[in-house]
């Protein structure tokens, strides 16, 4: 598995990974080209062989990032995809000083949460009915902030 600077020409990876990895609406290959023309925004995409197994979209502004998203495919989970695209984009804002990394995550993905946890970040607020889930309602989103001037977990 190699991870590979986000660019233009991986757009069309990363919509397959993100169409993969999400049951909900997924972002479409020029959705993903416009992102990237976007200031303040980079990602990592998981490739294993030419086969695309994750991505990682984040946005620098004001000394801080905030991961947009992170998706992993069903058959790649649990061997380390995850915590690799973290740890790269991570190590990016670090190298740029930046203070902080903030994200949100549904209440109920304790897999998301328990990745997160590990790499040291807390939650820090709760955003009501964040996430439209359809007939299945809205679902509230958990804030976790991560300190990146502090050691790295
Ligand atoms: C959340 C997600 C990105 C994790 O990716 P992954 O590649 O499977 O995660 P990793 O293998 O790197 O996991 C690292 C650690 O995080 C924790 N973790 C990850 N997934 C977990 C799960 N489903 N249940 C419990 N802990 C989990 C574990 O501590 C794991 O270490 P371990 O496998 O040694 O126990 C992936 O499940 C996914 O894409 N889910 C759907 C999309 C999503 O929810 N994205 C996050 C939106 S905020």
């Amino acid at each position: 598995m190699k991870l590979i600077r986000a660019t233009a020409a991986a757009c069309e990876a990363m919509a397959y990974a993100h169409a993969t990895a999400f049951d909900e609406k997924s972002w479409r290959e020029d959705e993903f080209d416009d992102l990237l023309d976007g200031a303040g925004i980079y990602g990592f995409l998981a490739d294993d062989d030419g086969q695309p197994l994750g991505l990682i979209l984040c946005r620098m502004a004001a000394g801080e990032v905030e991961v947009l998203t992170l998706g992993v495919t069903p058959q790649a989970r649990r061997r380390g995809v995850g915590l690799a695209l973290m740890i790269a984009a991570l190590e990016v804002a670090r190298e740029a000083r930046l203070a902080e990394a903030f994200l949100e995550v549904a209440v109920d993905n304790d897999g998301a949460i328990a990745l997160y946890a590990m790499l040291g970040f807390e939650k820090s607020g709760l955003r009501k009915a964040y996430y439209d889930r359809g007939p299945a309602g809205f679902t509230d989103a958990l804030v976790m902030r991560l300190d990146l001037t502090a050691a790295a977990a």
